[in-house]
């Protein structure tokens, strides 16, 4: 079979955020999908593609999901959390975990990010559970919403991993399980323990931009074999006996194809290769840049080794002459693509009244961040395009 070749990002005249690498045996297995008729939920791609996520992070378990979202509702399910509880959860990050607590009629609690790793901030977790909530016979009250805390949801964000030792020891001192939400993570790792399981589960997203697609999909990840048992009951529609339609539990369609899981495995072949190339582009960026006054580069938290999965710079207008709305619109001009970092969750319409610690921070990296391309298949003359813009751009 003959593919046709893509032309090289520059040819197409627009350097992209960050797209996917398609360059391995994709074609084959999903041909393989195709040609035995095994392209539903059932598929020995399925299987295989857990094997190689969970043997990759070194968990016991891995179950397939259809995205990284509904992992994260399962896993809120698994850890019994319910309507009117409350889970401390990061608030810079994409809205799919604060939006996980909500189909599971709880209620986020957002703590600020820190400034150098756009990562939770551990500090002021500490002073929140410090000062607002009280230990009870019935588990941790907050004490402004009298709701009871049940669970950490730490989401690592941009590559690099929060301060998860730090998380897991606030965990033990408060009996809260944690679920880390490691969607743009996978890859990176604490003294050699990847992100997504130090917790009680883990949860990947394999969507678009991630460092390995399946074009949509998701992982649950967990050394516990109940949880793991329980997590493909209940992502598979809760089948007590699947000849007798035997439905003992609600349950949910949220299982991840063959055909798309037949991707993941392909693109699992090559993850130390990308993440190699994302750490390259990220020392090219930081050698280049940060000479420039007003750009402060991404660097390496001194906690974690990072994949550096989507490279953020934080742009001082006073010092380099525009802000990361105008520099945006310039790189536009050139048909460079870059994006700003999410709203804080605690400004969105939907989440705005929950409970949260001062988050001045999020609100100035929001402001300050723009994210620049960082494709897998980012070729050396793109990124030197794009430096010398930047570097073009500054004022003199
Ligand atoms: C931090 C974070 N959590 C969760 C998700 C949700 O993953 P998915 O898009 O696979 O549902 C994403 C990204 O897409 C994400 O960036």
């Amino acid at each position: 079979m003959k593919r046709k070749v893509e032309p090289g990002i520059a040819e197409k005249g627009f350097i992209p955020l960050c797209v996917p690498h398609l360059s391995g045996n994709e074609w084959k297995y999903i041909k393989e999908c195709l040609d035995t008729n095994w392209v539903s939920s059932a598929g020995p791609f399925v299987d295989k593609f857990e094997k190689m996520v969970a043997d990759f992070v070194k968990v016991r378990y891995a179950v397939a999901c259809v995205n990284g979202t509904a992992a994260l509702h399962i896993s809120l399910l698994l850890l019994g959390i319910h309507r009117d509880d409350e889970v401390i959860t990061s608030d810079l990050t994409f809205v799919a975990p604060a939006n996980a607590i909500r189909y599971v009629g709880a209620h986020p609690v957002f703590i600020d990010a820190d400034y150098n790793t756009f990562q939770l901030d551990v500090d002021k977790l500490n002073y929140f559970l410090k000062t607002r909530t009280k230990k009870t016979a019935k588990g941790l009250m907050n004490k402004d919403t009298k709701r009871y805390i049940k669970a950490i949801l730490p989401v690592h964000i941009l590559g690099h991993c929060c301060d998860i030792e730090s998380i897991m020891e606030i965990s033990r001192n408060y009996g809260l399980p944690v679920i880390e939400d490691a969607t743009e993570a996978l890859g990176a790792s604490v003294k050699g323990k990847f992100a997504g399981t130090f917790g009680k589960l883990g949860v990947f997203s394999f969507n678009g931009n991630k460092i390995i697609t399946t074009g949509g999909g998701g992982m649950i990840v967990t050394d516990d074999p109940v949880l793991a048992k329980k997590a493909k009951y209940l992502t598979t529609q809760a089948k007590d006996d699947s000849v007798e339609f035997i439905h003992n539990e609600i349950g949910y369609n949220y299982r991840l194809p063959n055909l798309l899981s037949a991707m993941g495995c392909a693109q699992m072949e090559k993850i130390d290769a990308y993440i190699e190339k994302k750490r390259e582009i990220a020392k090219m960026y930081n050698e280049k840049l940060s000479e420039i006054p007003g750009i402060g580069v991404m660097t390496k938290p001194y906690y974690c080794e990072t994949t550096f999965w989507l490279y953020t710079i934080k742009i001082e207008e006073k010092e380099y002459g525009l802000n990361r709305v105008n520099l945006m619109k310039e790189l536009q001009k050139h048909k460079i693509e870059t994006r700003p970092l999410w709203q804080p969750m605690h400004l969105l319409k939907p989440h705005k009244n929950s409970p949260k610690t001062v988050c001045d921070v999020a609100e100035k990296l929001k402001k300050r961040c723009l994210c620049l391309p960082c494709s897998v298949k980012l070729a050396q003359k793109e990124q030197d395009f794009v430096i010398e813009k930047i570097t073009s751009l500054q004022k003199v």
